[in-house]
């Protein structure tokens, strides 16, 4: 704690470079900018107690300062142990009117390279605001601070350790942990949290799949907006910012030249197209693998070869996860991979990679080559490299989606925290998308930024096609 701020960052003197970065992106973030001067002496969120969970980057320093400036008190943490960008987290903690010395900003928890249990005693410290009152509003980025709230209810409501069959036992006993340590401490801590909270708004794919499948089975304690289905996020840092962060990590990591490499992409939502023309505008020989026969025919008519991992596991140089799946890469697929193919996951999650299998296969030895990138040698004497640990690599090994995109996603968020805050009354206990007005919105302010001009409906034109002249333009099922 500095001058009545708590935090833990890797280093405070990183402020000042992270302030010059924050500048930048501030042009580069139209959305994020609009909203603040639309809502100046407004302060639409004073009040809200924002607990958010998302990789702590330069374009999330302007997330959370846009919070700040409609009003609200942010504590932070980042949801992913390699995705910090410690200056950025510095220059938070700092604040745009504080020092070294004496910080102004929001209490962050967050630094590149934490361990399992430091990224969960983080996230609780995110969540336990220091006059014990904790917050009433969550910002999310694949559910992890959300799923605290709703397991540690369970826990203290039943007293049984919830569910063991996770996808990764190990992480989740680190989870169990902590939620053990956190009752023993104050019995009714997440009961209290949960009934305060009134709403979440989720970031990525993954994250709204878990509100999903909890608002089916009635156990959402609150409601959510799903941000990732906002058109102006999902198909645009989805696809357009992974376009951009897939080959930097690629690059950053390894070095290695792309063009006319064997490149395998599984899974061909909005990241796996995204990942596909990146790789292949670097003049890589790109393959997909798809379960869903429109993603797989969208390839093939995209250029793409189609095939099933085990057909083309052998020839691939680079091989990319994209799913939001489990398992999609297991051990015998590595064991079969050419001598240093580079392997990588962008799903958000790490166990689209059997990396548990990997550390016990039998001989198997990890050598170190810098921080997120590991050389794995198998007994054969090949070796394959893997980013990250096979943790999110465009956020792992280089710096995540550039701000101009994530302007739009972070555009939605901060419209969602305001709809939700304001208009509670609105909203049961299920997972909501904005309007598409306001997709719209988004989509403007940054159609004009890049200078473009729109050409308007005349009203003859927009009773025609059955529209408002001002929007919106399409119907809900409408896909993009
Ligand atoms: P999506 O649902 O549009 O795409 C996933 C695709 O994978 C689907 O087409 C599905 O049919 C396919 N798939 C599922 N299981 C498969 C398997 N076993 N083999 C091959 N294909 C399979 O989802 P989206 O939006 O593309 O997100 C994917 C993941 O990326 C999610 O975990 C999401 O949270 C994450 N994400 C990561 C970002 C990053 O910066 N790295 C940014 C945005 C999302």
């Amino acid at each position: 704690t500095r001058n009545g701020i708590d935090f833990a960052v890797a280093d405070l003197s990183l402020a000042e470079f992270g302030r010059k970065e924050i500048r930048l992106a501030e042009h580069e973030m139209p959305g994020l900018m609009a909203l603040r001067r639309e809502y100046s002496e407004v302060y639409p969120l004073r009040g809200a107690r924002i607990s958010g969970s998302l990789h702590m980057t330069v374009q999330t320093a302007v997330l959370i300062e846009t919070l700040v400036d409609l009003g609200a008190e942010v504590r932070w943490c980042s949801c992913n142990i390699f995705s910090t960008q410690d200056h950025a987290a510095a220059a938070v903690v700092v604040g745009p009117h504080g020092t070294e010395e004496e910080p102004k900003g929001v209490p962050v928890y967050a630094w590149k390279g934490e361990t399992l249990p430091e990224y969960w005693w983080a996230t609780e410290k995110m969540m336990t605001w220091p006059d014990g009152q904790g917050p009433n509003m969550i910002l999310d980025d694949g559910g992890d601070a959300t799923m605290l709230v709703h397991k540690g209810t369970e826990f203290e409501k039943s007293g049984v350790v919830p569910g063991t069959d996770e996808a990764n036992p190990e992480e989740w006993n680190v989870f169990l942990d902590l939620l053990r340590a956190s009752l023993a401490a104050d019995a009714g801590k997440w009961t209290k949290i949960g009934s305060q909270i009134m709403g979440v708004t989720e970031e990525t794919t993954t994250g709204v799949l878990r509100l999903t499948q909890m608002a089916a089975q009635g156990t959402l304690l609150f409601p959510a907006i799903n941000v990732n289905d906002s058109v102006t996020k999902s198909k645009f840092d989805n696809r357009y910012g992974i376009r951009h962060s897939l080959v930097d990590g690629i690059n950053r990591g390894t070095d290695v030249l792309i063009g006319g490499k064997v490149a395998v992409v599984c899974g061909y939502g909005d990241v796996g197209k995204g990942s596909a023309e990146s790789l292949r505008a670097q003049g890589a020989r790109v393959i997909v693998t798809e379960i869903d026969p429109i993603c797989a025919l969208q390839a093939a008519m995209d250029g793409y070869e189609v095939r099933t991992l085990d057909e083309v596991i052998e020839k691939a140089d680079i091989v990319i996860t994209t799913t939001g799946n489990k398992d999609v890469v297991l051990v015998d697929h590595m064991a079969r991979m050419k001598h240093q193919a580079i392997l990588g996951n962008v799903g958000h999650f790490d166990n689209e990679l059997d990396m548990a299998g990997l550390a016990r296969y039998p001989g198997v030895k990890r050598i170190n080559i810098k921080p997120q990138v590991d050389e794995w040698v198998f007994p054969t004497g090949r070796s394959i490299i893997v980013l990250s640990e096979g943790r999110l690599m465009n956020l792992g090994n280089a710096t995540g989606h550039p701000s101009f995109v994530m302007s739009n996603s972070f555009s939605n968020q901060v419209i969602a925290q305001v709809e939700l805050y304001t208009k509670r009354e609105e909203y049961d206990n299920e997972v909501y998308r904005l309007p598409k007005k306001l997709d719209e919105k988004v989509a403007r302010i940054h159609l004009e930024a890049l200078g473009g001009s729109l050409t308007k409906l005349t009203k003859d034109q927009a009773e025609y096609i059955d529209v408002d002249v001002e929007g919106p333009f399409k119907s809900e099922h409408y896909r993009y």
